[in-house]
């Protein structure tokens, strides 16, 4: 079925990069929160106010791989008093969605155009960062403290992993792991600011914590089916509850509308460090190289996925905690959180 998606933006200023960063933001969004693929856009017709004749906005479009779509690009007429310095897209798209169903997407300035379809932003926090940047420790305090329930999305991930070693799945074949998703029963329970993890009713809480389990998570994570399905879980989780919810993905993709998003980083001999405590806490024999290069390869893979990578979302705050002690980053983020 086709349908007519609406987008505009405004520009900061007439230059053919800022148009062109704004035209593929405003596109990205569209495909973003209705779900498509670039395959699914069929034509895209452009506007732009007349004080905007730096670049054409498509030519960004081509940038993104919409290369078999029509474009077109028209000046807009002049209408006294009308916003200035915007680009707006009517974006024809192929979707099994109803018109009800699609979302328009007005950004920036555009906003004013359109304030009855910006949605409240929910009152969830998004904490995002790589492997041991102390998201975990942080987000359960953080929840304890405000009274939400904490999300560790990680650990689903781990689930699905543990699930392919404990069946003999080989987790590195996409193919392998699809053919099994409808057999994995993944639940959660939450109390007190922590969660537990259940696979099939059996608690797996502690069970997942494994550097082999680890590097499972990391394969299946960059499964489309796999997010897909993990991704509505935590979507209807976070829509149902109050939630501070972590993982690498959350500010950008499972609640884009988040009132806070926080990015945690802190350098690899700092997050290894704090792995190699943690293990000698529970008695367990560690070499801090072999932990330090997981670590390091765990990032690249998590960073350089083509679904849905690690990555900063445009509006995070962003923490260095390598210097920073729990309670520092805590009280930091509780500070963002009220301010
Ligand atoms: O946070 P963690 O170490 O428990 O996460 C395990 C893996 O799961 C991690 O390597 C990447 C993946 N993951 C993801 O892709 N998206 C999330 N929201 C959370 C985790």
């Amino acid at each position: 079925m086709y349908c007519c998606i609406r987008g505009a933006i405004t520009v900061e200023e007439n230059t053919k990069e800022c148009i062109w960063h704004n035209a593929e933001l405003m596109i990205g969004e569209i495909i973003k929160r209705n779900s498509l693929s670039v395959d699914d856009i069929i034509s895209v017709v452009f506007t732009a106010t007349r004080d905007i004749d730096a670049a054409y906005p498509a030519v960004a479009l081509r940038k993104m791989g919409i290369t078999e779509a029509s474009l077109m690009c028209m000046q807009e007429m002049y209408v006294k008093g009308s916003l200035q310095m915007c680009i707006r897209a009517m974006v024809t798209v192929n979707t099994d969605k109803t018109k009800k169903e699609t979302e328009h997407v007005y950004l920036k300035g555009a906003v004013a155009l359109r304030p009855d379809l910006v949605k409240e932003k929910t009152e969830a926090v998004a904490i995002d960062g790589p492997a041991g940047s102390g998201k975990s420790t942080v987000a359960k305090l953080i929840a304890k403290e405000l009274g939400y329930i904490y999300v560790d999305t990680g650990a689903m991930y781990r689930a699905v992993g543990l699930y392919c070693i404990d069946n003999n799945i080989n987790y590195a074949d996409n193919k392998a792991v699809e053919a099994v998703l409808d057999k994995i029963d993944i639940s959660l329970a939450h109390a007190d600011g922590s969660q537990k993890i259940f696979l099939d009713s059996q608690d797996i809480t502690d069970l997942i914590r494994t550097p082999e389990v680890a590097d499972a998570a990391s394969k299946v994570a960059a499964i489309g089916s796999v997010r897909q399905m993990l991704v509505a879980l935590q979507k209807k989780i976070a829509h149902d509850n109050k939630v501070v919810m972590d993982g690498r993905d959350i500010g950008t993709n499972v609640i884009p509308d988040a009132r806070v998003k926080i990015y945690l980083d802190a350098n690899v001999e700092e997050r290894a460090r704090r792995r190699c405590n943690e293990l000698e806490q529970k008695g367990i024999a560690y070499d801090f190289n072999s932990i330090a290069a997981d670590i390091s390869a765990r990032d690249e893979y998590d960073k350089n996925r083509e679904i849905n990578p690690l990555t900063v979302a445009e509006d995070a705050n962003v923490i260095d905690t390598s210097d920073m002690s729990v309670d520092q980053v805590k009280d930091t983020i509780l500070k963002i959180i009220r301010g």
